[in-house]
């Protein structure tokens, strides 16, 4: 029975579930402080396998963004990430050396499935990640890995997506010390760090109220952008989709190198720009973008780490979570981009967990 559990939405309930739901994720794959997926998944024969497609669509699309940038980053492992309504017109190059990964939170979308379909006729093994047990994706697939988020009513994804990374982190690790990419040290400091992740999400949302009132000044937006470098752009995407789809302000993200391409055009007084600056080697040049918005007119908030005070200095507005690993940064950059489309669509007093024209789960093609 789905219970809001005295939250006003289940997108908000969903939000504070968590660091539970990546505590149990981590907890459901670890055995004797190692990371273990199951007798199956021990069956894949990785030695033959010399490439990775992800295949998703929607939110499940973005973590499997962030997934490649894990896998190649930790295990230099050659990844493409996919739109499942695009992959069977886009001649895959996929075959019996490759692992084609569906990332599903309820396991039924209809292009995710077909993906998977035409993955196996040309050979590959297929790896399903999804949330639901027993459904159709978990019953294709050849393996399944489960995200454990518990059952998603909000529309908008977000404990699932989370789960979804948290996965795809500890998916990226396991490749990295099978393919002596990463120590046995760094993998040991990244599972620390990743054990102690749940207390570090509810920091990160403990910026409720202070989001809620941005969320006050930015409801009248018609228009706005989400910008990042590296990982934290494909983070911005996420936190893009989620401000489009509850609260209908057109939004769009891009790469900030991509701005002075086209986008810049666009800023003017006030044009909402909502940027993600958590990457050491690239502060500077987020800095920069930012100064360019801002010598326009445009808004700038900004979600960086404490320690960056550069951005501070720059930004109209500045949400800050804690210094931690950058490649950990995107599990609590997410917090604040899912709180901020939630109070928009809040307070501009929409339906939040129904919004217009979306279904929880799209089984048509
Ligand atoms: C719909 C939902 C999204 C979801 C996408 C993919 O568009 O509204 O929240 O990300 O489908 O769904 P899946 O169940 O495959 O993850």
């Amino acid at each position: 029975q789905a219970n809001k559990k005295g939250y006003p939405h289940f997108m908000l309930k969903e939000i504070h579930e968590q660091p539970e739901v990546v505590n149990k994720g981590i907890a459901r794959y670890m055995k004797d402080s190692q990371i273990y997926f199951g007798e199956e998944f021990e069956k894949i024969d990785f030695s033959k396998i010399d490439n990775i497609v992800i295949v998703a669509c929607g939110t499940a699309y973005h973590a499997g963004l962030q997934g490649a940038y894990f896998l190649k980053k930790l295990a230099g492992i050659k990844v493409d990430v996919e739109v499942a309504s695009e992959f069977r017109y886009s001649d895959p190059f996929i075959n019996e050396k490759t692992l084609a990964i569906f990332i599903s939170q309820s396991g039924e979308t209809l292009d995710t499935l077909m993906a998977m379909k035409l993955s196996k006729e040309l050979g590959a093994t297929t790896l399903a990640i999804t949330n639901v047990l027993g459904s159709t994706i978990s019953r294709e697939a050849d393996i399944v890995l489960y995200t454990m988020a518990g059952p998603e009513i909000s529309v908008a994804s977000t404990k699932a997506y989370t789960a979804q990374v948290a996965l795809m982190y500890m998916f990226a690790m396991y490749m990295g010390i099978k393919n002596k990419k990463i120590s046995i040290e760094e993998y040991n400091e990244y599972m620390r760090t990743i054990a102690e992740f749940s207390d570090r999400i509810e920091v990160a949302l403990e910026n409720k109220e202070k989001i809620h009132e941005l969320a006050k000044k930015i409801k009248d937006c018609r228009n706005g952008f989400y910008i990042g470098r590296g990982i934290d752009e494909k983070i911005a995407r996420e936190g893009s989709l989620k401000m489009k789809e509850i609260t209908y302000i057109h939004s769009e993200a891009i790469a900030a190198g991509e701005l002075k391409h086209g986008t810049i055009a666009l800023i003017e007084p006030g044009t909402l720009v909502v940027v993600v600056a958590t990457q050491k080697d690239m502060i500077e040049k987020m800095v920069s973008n930012i100064k360019e918005i801002k010598a326009r007119g445009g808004y700038v908030i900004a979600i960086t780490k404490e320690n960056y005070s550069q951005v501070l200095e720059v930004a109209d507005e500045t949400i800050f979570i804690e210094d931690i690993n950058d490649m950990l940064a995107p599990l609590l950059t997410v917090m604040p981009l899912q709180l901020l489309a939630y109070y928009t669509a809040v307070e501009k007093g929409l339906d939040v967990d129904k919004p217009r024209n979306l279904a929880k789960s799209v089984t048509v093609e």
